[in-house]
């Protein structure tokens, strides 16, 4: 009954959660208000921020999961990619915590770790399975043929799905981060108000940076003509624009399912969080017949649960890394 401390601090969420031979008991999770006032995320207020929080948060982890923490048999910690001065808390602490108490330390990649989200719980993909994976930083179309044999068959050629909303909603004048936001107000628009490109980019890859020009472009007629165009047309504008990244996004997932003949179809990162895009899979996947696995919402976002779930696949294979490690900003799979 293996038992499992998983750290994560790629970005601007300090998480700590305790998974017990494959189950999370906990998954605490600190978010960072600060950033709101800079419309982004800060590198250097987040690694001081996780600095603050994260010994508070395994202390809770711990206790939520009402274990004793020498009863910890291995401490997993994203690695990368991510933000290098707060991926350096997170792995600092995981080899302290480890050295202190004699565990093995076990090395997770966070993309990974956002796609093994679907191994918590009882509704699990079965191999090989597609999953898209659209966050803040990254839009993949990962094939995942077992839990650490994963190909990316497509990827973002500029910016991400998350990235493309935030930027939108930071010309719609809404606070970071916005793809909550634009989620929000596109339940009561008419999502076929306004048509926005879709990009004709080769393979499975996207392009986003082309439709968020555009966006720009839109807005900024319309205001000429219109001062309160934005105000009066908030909730459509958000419609269309969440319709538009939601159909960019499954198009080319459907294509991939059909060409490489898959039927699990998997949503993970930050975006899987999106209304219009949970929707989107589901009715695809009945349409096609096809079996669709969504993330809980706390398991969309980053979190430690996912880097605990596959720190302990990673255990049962006996992979554990050494004191020397150091994170990566950049990680390839
Ligand atoms: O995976 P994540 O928490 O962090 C990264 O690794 O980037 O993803 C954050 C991204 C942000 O771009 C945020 O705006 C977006 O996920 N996001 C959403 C929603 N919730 C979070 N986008 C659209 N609709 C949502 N409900
Ligand atoms: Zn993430």
């Amino acid at each position: 009954m293996p038992v499992i401390l998983g750290i994560e601090s790629s970005c601007d969420e300090t998480s700590a959660s305790v998974c017990m031979n494959g189950e999370i008991l906990s998954n605490v999770i600190a978010n960072q208000t600060i950033h709101e006032a800079y419309g982004g995320v800060v590198p250097e207020l987040a690694s001081r921020v996780h600095q603050q929080n994260i010994i508070p948060a395994v202390q809770q982890a711990i206790s939520k999961a009402k274990v004793n923490k020498n009863d910890i048999d291995a401490v997993a910690f994203t690695r990368g990619p991510g933000l290098l001065g707060s991926l350096l808390v997170g792995v600092s602490f995981a080899k302290s915590f480890a050295l202190a108490l004699d565990k093995p330390l076990i090395e997770v990649n966070h993309m990974q770790g956002h796609v093994l989200a679907h191994f918590i719980g009882d509704h699990k993909p079965s191999f090989p399975f597609l999953c898209l994976t659209v966050s803040g930083g990254h839009t993949q179309i990962v094939l995942v043929k077992d839990y650490f044999d994963m190909e990316i068959i497509g990827q973002t050629t500029d910016d991400a799905a998350g990235e493309a909303l935030d930027k939108t909603s930071k010309v719609l004048g809404l606070p970071y981060p916005g793809g909550p936001l634009i989620d929000k107000y596109a339940r009561q628009g008419n999502r076929g108000a306004y048509k926005f490109p879709e990009p004709q980019i080769p393979n499975y890859d996207f392009s986003f940076s082309g439709l968020k020009t555009s966006i720009m472009y839109f807005i900024r007629d319309n205001v000429k003509t219109n001062p309160d165009f934005l105000q009066e047309n908030m909730a459509d504008i958000c419609a269309s624009v969440e319709y538009r990244v939601v159909t960019i996004l499954l198009n080319k997932l459907k294509r991939a399912a059909i060409e490489y003949g898959i039927k699990d179809i998997a949503l993970a990162g930050g975006v899987s969080a999106n209304t219009g895009l949970r929707q989107g899979l589901t009715e695809l996947c009945e349409q096609q017949g096809w079996n669709a696995f969504i993330p809980k919402f706390e398991y969309c976002t980053d979190n430690a649960a996912m880097i605990a779930i596959a720190g302990y696949y990673k255990y049962l294979k006996g992979e554990f890394v050494g004191q020397d490690i150091a994170p990566l900003a950049r990680m390839p799979f």
